[in-house]
């Protein structure tokens, strides 16, 4: 009787065996990893390998913290296109500001809102924070040009804003807490630094509504702002449903 004949050629064979190998270590790579991501239950933060490419693999409270928009993308900040799809003055009437209130715009980048909260608050302050030197750069770029003298840039780090303590109204943060790195330690400190029934506004993309044309982790769900939130002891006041896409949420401190 004829031997069946083996067609694989030794090469081929190699290369399968290699990959299986390979296979076989990575697998259990992620499974140590898995399992040191759910080693700590205490522990604030997890980290895991297995995430989105739009994110730092980095978790807050079952949420994937995004990666910082960096100070390139500057321009896509001003665009013209943004009045008509996140409508800022909606934002400014929400706000309800007195004219002598403090104002911290927290992950300003080019001032966006931060300019546009000065006219409202002619005899107090606005306090323009960013990580990133590049956009309070552009921020005293623009002050200077336009004779704006109630804007203060000032340069934060991942887990401090550097605001002054139990001075501010109003912490604003447009499109920008999905990003913090640190957000429990970034609130707490925002937390500290407003002034008894101060209030923390956070504007964030619905990710309820699969339709709105952004990245998932730019978007954030109500509940899970109100579960972050209520974290640093912060209670929900209201959240305003006077935007297209975003969701506009009210804080405040007890
Ligand atoms: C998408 S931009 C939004 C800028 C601005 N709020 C706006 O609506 O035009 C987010 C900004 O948050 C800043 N950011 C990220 N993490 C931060 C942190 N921990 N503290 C302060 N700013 C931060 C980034 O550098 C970036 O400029």
């Amino acid at each position: 009787m004829a031997k069946k004949e083996n067609h694989l050629s030794p090469r081929l064979r190699a290369i399968i065996i290699i990959f299986i190998i390979l296979l076989g270590l990575m697998l259990s790579g992620w499974r140590i990893q898995l399992a040191s991501a759910t080693a700590e239950p205490g522990a604030v933060y997890q980290e895991r390998i297995i995430h989105s490419a739009d994110g730092i693999g980095k978790f807050y409270m079952s949420r994937e913290i995004a990666k910082v928009m960096g100070h390139s993308a500057a321009l896509w900040l001003e665009r013209p296109s943004r009045e008509a799809t996140e409508q800022p003055q909606q934002v400014l009437d929400a706000l309800n500001l007195n004219p002598t209130d403090f104002v911290a715009d927290i992950g300003a980048g080019t001032g966006y809102f931060s300019f546009r909260l000065s006219a409202l608050v002619p005899q107090g302050k606005v306090l323009a924070v960013d990580i990133q030197p590049e956009m309070l750069d552009i921020i005293d770029f623009l002050k200077t040009e336009n004779h704006i003298t109630n804007v203060e840039p000032i340069l934060g780090s991942v887990t401090n804003p550097n605001l002054p303590e139990e001075q501010v109204d109003l912490a604003l943060m447009v499109d920008a807490y999905h990003e913090f790195e640190y957000p429990k330690e970034m609130m707490d400190n925002i937390v500290r630094s407003l002034k008894p029934q101060g209030r923390v506004v956070l504007v964030e993309y619905r990710q309820e509504n699969p339709f709105i044309p952004i990245k998932a982790l730019h978007k954030m769900s109500q509940k899970q702002v109100r579960q972050e939130m209520a974290a640093v002891g912060l209670e929900w006041l209201e959240t305003k449903n006077v935007l297209p896409q975003q969701h506009l949420m009210v804080f405040q401190k007890p």
